[in-house]
């Protein structure tokens, strides 16, 4: 028998999970007891885990390796009896989610800070996810929350660390570790939703591709599945090395931090797909030649379209958005006869929908697309529904996307970020507008009427929780929207999220900049909640 070590601690304030588990920088994750105060936490919230299986994995950050060897003795003294550790310590969120779902692990935690910076001054985070396969919902995540500030000890083993690159099993006191291949059970699971010799056929004409892994965890995927499984010539994915520090950038795929594939997309000798993932791989950019598809238009293209590959042969069941994501889905929705939910921010409330069936296909503006077959967004099988739908059409994606604009009409799109905000002032920004909604209805705004305005608040149509304060909603008559909130992922002050959408369904204006289609909407946005009186400043620093 290996002694288990019960140590005494102290709550750490602030070890609140956001949107997506707890993130904080590496400078604070790595002074001891930080790791070991929240992992206790969570294993005091569960219950019924004893000589149960848990899944352990990350992106492969800077401390990522450190974290997994606290997080194994502390598995062990808690009594789990084995954990599927992904060799090397990685695994993408996704991959993380199917290994529990199809080893009936009791949960799983995940090292990442998805898209935030990695390396010694960037950040890190640890999330929970649950017997589905899903983030942890919020009355987890509350549990542990209140649990980090009355804890008063942890228990760990005196064990040797284990050899994390080594597959195969190895003890940690009496449990089991299992260092899995991170990628083989993924691969398996998408060939089983997408149609693979026609995908290889693609790759093996005139087509050619681009993925660019940010040197972050997707790589090793992208490799796997892409150019080995699939056929594309080698070096179609780039930057594929996840490193500790993603070489320095910020794994974030959208126009501006993966401005590099961006400017590859452009001209007559582009690349006819382009694609990227973040951190931990459950985020993706789409492009076409000199088209980036905004993730609101990716989730409407891929109902419209869910059909043509063989996981939605019989159709959709339903789909589901996050409140900001743009209403370009409910249209096809509303086409198909398939109801639409509109959740708040975090994929964590996609997980009853899917559970209950009443979804099958779910986006959030930023960059996450997925489905019933995991239950987090998944970044590769984005990209692999892209494949398969171009296959099947044999169409350019900036045509596919004309195409569905031309039925359906174009939603521009654009988000504008505030970062790095003085919390009290964004606060009261918010605080504000939430006062003033009841009153907007009727006011002019950028030549047109608010129709209506609300603090979005949302309950759950499958358990009845609730969820309140997700945003301020401000509606016109034109079927343009504005949204605001503060993001829930940040670890420096406050961050204010701007939403702007303005429809249009006159084919013959549907090919414009959004910059140039949205100034109008966002400069007016910009007054109504007096971004500039509250916060000091005059332009977003990030608009994606
Ligand atoms: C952000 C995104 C949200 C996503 C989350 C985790 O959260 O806006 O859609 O689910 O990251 O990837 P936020 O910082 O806005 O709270
Ligand atoms: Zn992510």
């Amino acid at each position: 028998m290996t002694d288990i070590r019960t140590v005494a601690t102290r709550p750490i304030a602030g070890q609140r999970p956001g949107t997506s588990g707890l993130r904080k920088k590496v400078a604070e994750f790595s002074r001891s007891p930080y790791v070991e105060n929240f992992v206790q936490s969570i294993f005091d919230s569960l219950e019924n885990y004893a000589g149960k299986t848990l899944v352990l994995g990350g992106d492969g950050r800077f401390y990522n390796r450190e974290a997994i060897q606290i997080i194994l003795r502390l598995a062990a003294a808690n009594g789990f009896g084995r954990v599927l550790l992904g060799r090397a310590g990685i695994l993408s969120t996704p991959a993380a989610s199917n290994l529990i779902r199809q080893h009936a692990a009791f949960g799983g935690i995940i090292l990442s800070a998805s898209h935030n910076p990695g390396g010694p001054q960037g950040d890190f985070g640890i999330k929970y996810n649950v017997a589905n396969g899903g983030p942890a919902p919020e009355g987890v995540t509350e549990a542990i929350y209140k649990r980090t500030g009355l804890i008063d000890r942890y228990r760990t083993v005196d064990a040797p660390d284990i050899d994390i690159d080594r597959s195969g099993e190895q003890r940690c006191g009496e449990m089991v570790v299992e260092v899995v291949d991170p990628v083989a059970d993924y691969a398996r699971l998408m060939q089983g939703l997408f149609d693979f010799d026609r995908i290889r056929a693609l790759l093996r004409g005139r087509f050619r591709l681009r993925f660019d892994a940010m040197h972050a965890v997707t790589g090793p995927y992208a490799v796997e599945i892409l150019e080995r499984q699939l056929g594309a010539p080698s070096g179609s994915a780039i930057n594929a090395r996840p490193l500790t520090d993603f070489g320095g950038g910020h794994p974030d795929p959208n126009p501006v931090y993966a401005h590099e594939l961006v400017a590859a997309m452009r001209g007559p000798a582009a690349p006819d797909f382009g694609a990227a993932s973040d951190g931990d791989g459950d985020r993706n950019m789409i492009l076409g030649r000199d088209l980036f598809v905004t993730p609101s238009d990716s989730l409407a293209v891929l109902a419209a379209n869910a059909r043509s590959v063989p996981a939605f042969r019989d159709g959709l069941a339903g789909v589901a958005r996050s409140m900001p994501t743009s209403r370009a889905v409910d249209r096809v929705a509303a086409a198909l006869g398939i109801p639409c939910y509109e959740t708040p921010t975090g994929w964590k409330f996609f997980g009853n929908l899917l559970d209950a069936g009443k979804a099958t296909l779910c986006g959030e503006e930023s960059a996450g697309t997925g489905a019933n077959h995991v239950r987090e967004k998944d970044g590769l099988w984005a990209v692999l529904f892209w494949l398969n739908l171009l296959a099947v059409r044999g169409e350019a994606v900036t045509a596919i996307v004309r195409d569905h604009w031309r039925r359906f009409g174009r939603h521009y799109y654009a988000r504008h970020d505030f970062e790095g905000l003085e919390k009290g002032g964004a606060e009261r920004l918010m605080q504000s507008l939430r006062e003033r909604a009841g009153k907007l209805k009727g006011q002019g705004l950028a030549g047109g009427t608010i129709a209506g305005a609300d603090d979005f608040a949302y309950v759950d149509p499958v358990d009845g929780s609730t969820a309140s304060h997700q945003g301020i909603r401000v509606e016109l008559g034109d079927g343009s929207r504005l949204v605001y909130r503060l993001s829930g992922t940040g670890t420096e002050g406050a961050t204010l999220r701007l939403y702007i959408e303005r429809y249009e369904p006159d084919p013959a204006r549907q090919v414009g900049e959004s910059a140039v289609a949205l100034a109008g909407l966002a400069e007016a946005a910009y007054g109504l909640a007096d971004i500039a009186g509250h916060t000091g400043r005059q332009a977003p620093s990030v608009v994606t």
